[in-house]
Parts: C-alpha cells; sequence; structure tokens
C-alpha cells in the first residue's frame, strides 16, 4: 500500500544546446533532475523510478545507487515515459503514484505533500496539481466544467483559441491511485496532432469512467516552470537564488545588495551575519553570527565560527574559528583547520593544514601539510616546501615561533616553540625550542667596488 513516483527525464531538452540530457541541465549547481528527486524524498516518497532516454548512460550513472531508472528507448509522449515503468508501479498497487516531471525543479515538497493529502480527503483516483500562471503559453490547460470540475487537459498545440486564454495549467505533476493509473495507461493512443503518447490522457480516461478526479492549484505557481532553455534557466536560477535569499533574510542574515550572492539551499548562517556581494556559499556551509562574508568570497561544505571576516576567500572543506580575520585573496583548499582568533592576510594558500589560535599568515606565503601551534607569526613570502617530487611531508612549528620573511621550510621539517628563524633562511634541519636558525650565506660587502675603472655605469 505504499506510495511510489515516477520521474519523466527522458527528453533531449535540442533548445539547451548542451552535450548533457536536459535533466542534467543546473540550476543553482544542482541538475534539475536532483531537485526533482529531492522534492519527492523531503515530501516521504522514497521508491523513485527515473524514465531515462536521450544520453541515457548519463543520466543512469548520476543516479547510479541513488534511485531505479528505466530506459525509455524512443521518446513517443509522457504517457508512453510512464509506460515504460509499469513494472516497477505494478509493485505499489493499492497506493498512490506520484508522476513529476524531470525538468521542474521549483516543484516542491509542500506542495506535493498538500497535493497528496487533497488527494486522500477527496479520494480522488487522480489529482492534477495545476498552477495560474501569467502566461500559460506552451502549458496543456486546465478545464473544467460549469460546475467547476476538472473535465480535461488540453495540450497547447490541440487547444482551441477559447481554451489557450485559460490560465490554470497543468504542472505536469499528479497523485494517480495507482491501480487507476495502471489501467489508464493500456488505453491510451496516440491520435493527436502530435502523434504522442498523453498521459494527460489518462486524467480524460478516468473522469470517463465514472472516478473522481480533480485538479489542486499550487499556492506558489512557480511550482510549473520548466526550462527549455538557456534563458529560461537563468530565470529558475533567480526564482531559486532570491528565494534562499529571502529565507536567509528571514533567519536575520543581512544582505545590503543581493547581486551575484547564491546561497544553497543547506546553507545555514547565523543572526547578524553580512553577506556581500559576489558571494557563493554551497553544499554543507555553516557560518555562525556577526561575521562579514565578502564581498567575492566562494565557500564549500566549510564550517565557519562567529566574528568572522572573510574578504574574497576562496575555501573548501576548511573549518575557520570564531574571531579569525581572512583576506582579501586568501585560498583554503581542503582540509584546512584554522583555529581562533587567526589572521591570514593577502595572496596567502593554505592546504591540508591546521593553524592554531592566535597565529598570524599575513603575506604571500604557502603553508601546505603542516600543522602549526599557537601564536605564530610568519613573515611575508614563506613557503613549507612540502613537496620533493614524489611524495608530500608534513611541517611542523610549535607555540610563538617566529618564522622570518622569505623563508623556506623543507619537509619533512619540525621547529619547536618560542624558536626564530632569520629571514630568508632555507631551513632542512629541525630547530629546537628557543634557537634561532640562520640558514643563509653571510652578506659581503665590496667597498667601492662600483668606482673600479672599468665598472662605472651611468655614473657622473
Ligand atoms: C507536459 C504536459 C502538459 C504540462 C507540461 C508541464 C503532457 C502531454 N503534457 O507537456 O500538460 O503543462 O508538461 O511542464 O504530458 N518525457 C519523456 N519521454 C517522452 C516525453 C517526455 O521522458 O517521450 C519527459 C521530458 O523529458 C520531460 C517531461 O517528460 O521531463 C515532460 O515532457 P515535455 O515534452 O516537456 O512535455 P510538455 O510538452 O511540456
Ligand atoms: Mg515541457
Amino acid at each position: 500500500m505504499s506510495n511510489c513516483a515516477v520521474i519523466l527525464a527522458g527528453g533531449q531538452g535540442k533548445r539547451m544546446k548542451s552535450n548533457k540530457p536536459k535533466a542534467l541541465c543546473e540550476v543553482l549547481f544542482k541538475p534539475m533532475i536532483d531537485w526533482t528527486i529531492d522534492a519527492a524524498r523531503s515530501a516521504k516518497v522514497d521508491d523513485i523510478c527515473v524514465v531515462t532516454g536521450h544520453l541515457h548512460e548519463m543520466l543512469e550513472e548520476h543516479l547510479a545507487g541513488e534511485t531505479k531508472t528505466v530506459f525509455q528507448a524512443e521518446r513517443l509522449g509522457t504517457g508512453h515515459a510512464v509506460m515504460q515503468a509499469v513494472k516497477f508501479i505494478e509493485e505499489f498497487r493499492g497506493g498512490n503514484t506520484l508522476i513529476l516531471n524531470g525538468d521542474c525543479p521549483l516543484m516542491d515538497a509542500e506542495t506535493i505533500r498538500g497535493a497528496l493529502a487533497y488527494h486522500e480527503k477527496l479520494d480522488n483516483a487522480v489529482t492534477v496539481i495545476s498552477a495560474e500562471v501569467e502566461n500559460p503559453f506552451g502549458y496543456g490547460r486546465i478545464i473544467r466544467d460549469a460546475g467547476g470540475f476538472l473535465s480535461e487537459i488540453v495540450e497547447e498545440k490541440d487547444a482551441s483559441v477559447k481554451q489557450r486564454e485559460i490560465k490554470e495549467v497543468n504542472s505536469g505533476a499528479y497523485w494517480f491511485k495507482t491501480d487507476v493509473l495502471l489501467e489508464a495507461l493500456s488505453k491510451i493512443t496516440n491520435k493527436n496532432k502530435q502523434h504522442e503518447y498523453y498521459l494527460t490522457d489518462c486524467i480524460e480516461i478516468a473522469i470517463k469512467a465514472g472516478l473522481r478526479t480533480s485538479a489542486f492549484a499550487a499556492e506558489n505557481s512557480d511550482v510549473v516552470l520548466g526550462a527549455n532553455d538557456r534563458i529560461q534557466l537563468l530565470d529558475l536560477n533567480d526564482k531559486l537564488r532570491y528565494k534562499f535569499l529571502q529565507e536567509q533574510m528571514l533567519e536575520g542574515v543581512d544582505i545590503p545588495c543581493s547581486e551575484g550572492i547564491i546561497i544553497g539551499p543547506d546553507v545555514v548562517i547565523g543572526q547578524d551575519t553580512r553577506i556581500l556581494p559576489g558571494t557563493v556559499l554551497l553544499g554543507d556551509t555553516k557560518i555562525g553570527k556577526n561575521c562579514v562574508i565578502g564581498p567575492n568570497s566562494y565557500l564549500t561544505d566549510c564550517v565557519v565560527g562567529s566574528d568572522v571576516v572573510l574578504d574574497n576567500v576562496v575555501a573548501e572543506q576548511s573549518k575557520i574559528g570564531s574571531g579569525c580575520d581572512l583576506g582579501p585573496f586568501v585560498h583554503l583548499r581542503p582540509g584546512s583547520k584554522i583555529g581562533k582568533e587567526v589572521h591570514i592576510g593577502n595572496f596567502v594558500e593554505i592546504k591540508n593544514s591546521t593553524i592554531d589560535d592566535g597565529t598570524k599568515v599575513s603575506h604571500l606565503t604557502y603553508v601546505g601539510d603542516s600543522d602549526l601551534g599557537k601564536n605564530i607569526n610568519m613573515g611575508c613570502g614563506c613557503v613549507t616546501v612540502n613537496f620533493d617530487g614524489q611524495k608530500k611531508h608534513r611541517t611542523v612549528i610549535g607555540d610563538g615561533t617566529f618564522i622570518g620573511c622569505n623563508t623556506n621550510l623543507i619537509s619533512p621539517v619540525k621547529l619547536g616553540k618560542f624558536a626564530y628563524t632569520a629571514a630568508g633562511s632555507t631551513i632542512y634541519e629541525d630547530v629546537p625550542d628557543y634557537t634561532l636558525a640562520i640558514a643563509r650565506s653571510r652578506q659581503e660587502n665590496k667597498v667601492g667596488w662600483v668606482k673600479d675603472k672599468n665598472k662605472i655605469r651611468n655614473m657622473e
């Protein structure tokens, strides 16, 4: 008696001009099919079968282990697409089947759940999710009888001039009683202007059989929106982008100007944190309170504490403790763990390293595969030389140590606590605690050398 979902994703999407199937075209960096699957899952429909077609191998590979798939060898219409999944659907007899379009990523769990509650309350055979839209062109129109009951769905190409004026359209999402769907699928034909097997004909069949069907008008009409080309894709991106920005603002996040800001759906941000233009926050990123993130910061799967400033920072899979100040122009590569009140300044790259509380790495420095203690000062232009051409090695620096400008630390190497390296040193041996290491050649001054004969250039 459990419910299932079939998602239609066989279409090519010619107008996308892409070498991917349409369902893999992305909205906010996530394939359209994944938005649809997530909506079904959030509505507690876990058994999902995706109908693939054009470039099916790519879609199958993408969905491997996620959902079932069936291959539709020829695209003969939405009804024909669902027919390919009959074997899957048969396992759910007695329950309800949700049908979704794989290219309508704004369909949401709320609407799906609302439609199911309505479907069950009215004991409907079929519930069509509809919406009123400004421009109904291209959609199937919802035709209601004199009593306001659903009588049929007419496709744009088959509609009369009068029917085309109707603004209530079919979203392409439906709840069917599974047994009714299976029965109706066996009866549909391709006798229409497009010679396609229309899934919408199943509704007419159910109505003619005297079964109860109705349209559930979605509160949020954006759920019907699909994309046939990149311009419509941009429109979907803008809609979703703004929706997530609004959600953040309602939670107390400060966005004084939304230009170029993208915040993914799973990102959590604390109150009074300010996000500045050009900032993209994706994946499982979490940010604390009272931070300033941006301008132009790009974070993926990062955990950031409170009172942090990130100015032009690119960071992936990294942690940044409270009170840190990073930027401008800092790159944290995966596996970087930055403690509290750390300052990382201009043009610094950190990779797979831990940097403990209070340390400063202020300018033009590379820290890779290293463990830096507390309150260290790394001078300008330092490099941890972590790669010997074959293997990566670690650099360890103790608390309170001062690394002079332009120091090379040839790893594996360990510096103790409260040590010093002289500027310009190339350190390749461990430095004990409280020790100054000088590893550079002594300076020799050749007094008067320039004035020697034959050496004078452009001098009075
Ligand atoms: C369909 C509906 C229309 C509705 C609209 C909403 C029908 C007959 N019409 O029209 O009433 O307003 O969706 O977006 O159902 N697909 C396959 N195999 C096929 C054909 C389509 O997998 O043979 C997939 C497509 O990839 C797409 C979905 O089904 O994801 C919808 O197909 P599409 O051709 O876009 O249908 P519409 O003409 O838009
Ligand atoms: Mg369509």
